[in-house]
């Protein structure tokens, strides 16, 4: 099921073999009994990419190229700056000025990248490297490059292989550029073929509100076409605006029968915290994921006695300044003071939303600072037994 790369070209890490766990708090906030979590981010640059990334740097390590690109909102960069730096290639990466979180950007430069930040959105970045690549010998690495899409299959087949080939009723993705639902649909019509399963799971799509051009596709337009946007969330991973494989995750998405759905920047920032405290750490990206399943649970596409696999696509050390502002309770408040354009799906005065907030609250758990004092910890600890 993958594209054979020659042993003394092959750049790898031991990506792949990532755990899948048991969401029991999760399962029983949303009634979903067995609902699982398949932690992508537990692969070596935290995030799915590094799956995709090993055929592709490998693809570019035997084809002979001396540099490689990418356009990113961080996690591909950190990737491919990682995987070419371990197959003594020179990498480039292109990023959005600002909106991109400092745990990726830390990465792509200390990993020997050469970093540009374009003052512009990803989608601009990708319009830049389009051209560039016409005109420079660099070999592109975004998932329009086969290998990525190719190489992210495997989340999929290994999650099948946990589960002994027992199918899942729903796989839910987060969706930005959608290589990865692409890449994931492919694989689960594969096994399908191989009669590895014998049926197929629903691969549901999820978009941050603020950034939903996959969804109006789908729902006001019924597929016909993508109108492109501008995008903003807080979930920097997924600010895209203009997808590059809508085609091919529209046609997964037909082919499994399953749904997309757009969720909410307070909608977001609960979910990762809910995921949180079932002790695992995902970014903000990957967390659409859970506050899909609750939109999806609410209008009966998912029934409680379903098996559900939440894909989490990096994980929370990518972005600590999220999870930071959010347990400071600062996130929206700052962040609607800062924005130029307001975030869409930030909490307004009197809607539902708000109610949200105060919901979210009850998740936030601030640092407490104290004096260096025994009598002050054991108040603390006093206290907070007596908090639900
Ligand atoms: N989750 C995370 C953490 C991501 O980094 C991305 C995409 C996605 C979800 C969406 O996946 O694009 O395949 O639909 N990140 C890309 C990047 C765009 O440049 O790192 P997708």
């Amino acid at each position: 099921m993958l594209p054979h790369i020659p042993e003394e070209h092959a750049i790898t890490m031991g990506e792949g073999n990532t755990p899948l766990y048991h969401l029991a708090r999760c399962a029983r906030a949303t009634g979903v009994e067995r609902l699982f979590a398949k932690h992508q981010g537990m692969n070596p640059t935290a995030s799915f990419k590094d799956t995709g990334m090993t055929f592709a740097a490998s693809s570019a390590h035997q084809r002979g190229f001396r540099w490689v690109a990418c356009a990113s909102t961080g996690n591909t960069s950190a990737s491919m700056a990682a995987y070419a730096a371990r197959g003594d290639m020179l990498s480039l990466v292109l990023i959005p000025d600002g909106k991109i979180s400092w745990g990726k950007l830390s990465q792509s430069l200390d990993y020997g990248a050469l970093t540009c930040q374009l003052r512009t959105d990803f989608d601009g970045c990708v319009k830049i490297l389009n051209e560039l690549v016409r005109q420079k010998p660099v070999y592109l690495l975004n998932s329009v490059n086969p290998y990525r899409i190719e190489g992210q299959k495997t989340a999929a087949i290994e999650l099948l292989e946990q589960l002994e080939w027992e199918a899942p009723d729903h796989i839910i993705v987060p969706g930005g550029n959608l290589g990865n639902s692409s890449a994931i649909g492919k694989a689960l019509l594969e096994m399908l073929e191989l009669k590895l399963i014998s049926r197929l799971p629903k691969l549901s799509i999820i978009q941050a509100e603020g950034a939903n051009p996959f969804y109006r596709c789908v729902h006001e337009f019924g597929g016909s076409k993508l109108v492109p946007m501008t995008a903003d969330t807080l979930a920097t991973a997924i600010r895209i605006g203009n997808p590059a494989s809508w085609k091919k995750a529209l046609r997964v998405l037909r082919a499994t029968g399953g749904e997309v759905e757009q969720v909410s920047e307070v909608e977001i920032a609960e979910a990762k915290a809910e995921i949180g405290a079932d002790g695992i750490g995902c970014e903000p990206a990957s967390a659409v994921t859970l506050a899909g399943l609750k939109k999806l649970r609410a209008r009966g596409f998912v029934k409680p006695g379903e098996m559900v696999v939440l894909i989490l696509t990096g994980h929370l050390l990518k972005d600590p300044d999220f999870t930071i502002k959010f347990h400071r309770g600062d996130l929206f408040a700052e962040n609607q003071a800062s924005s130029s354009v307001p975030i869409s799906g930030a909490p307004t005065a009197g809607t539902p939303d708000e109610r949200r907030v105060t919901r979210a609250k009850s998740l936030q758990r601030a640092p407490v600072v104290l004096d260096a004092d025994l009598g002050a910890v054991i108040a603390a600890l006093d206290g907070a037994e007596t908090t639900p």
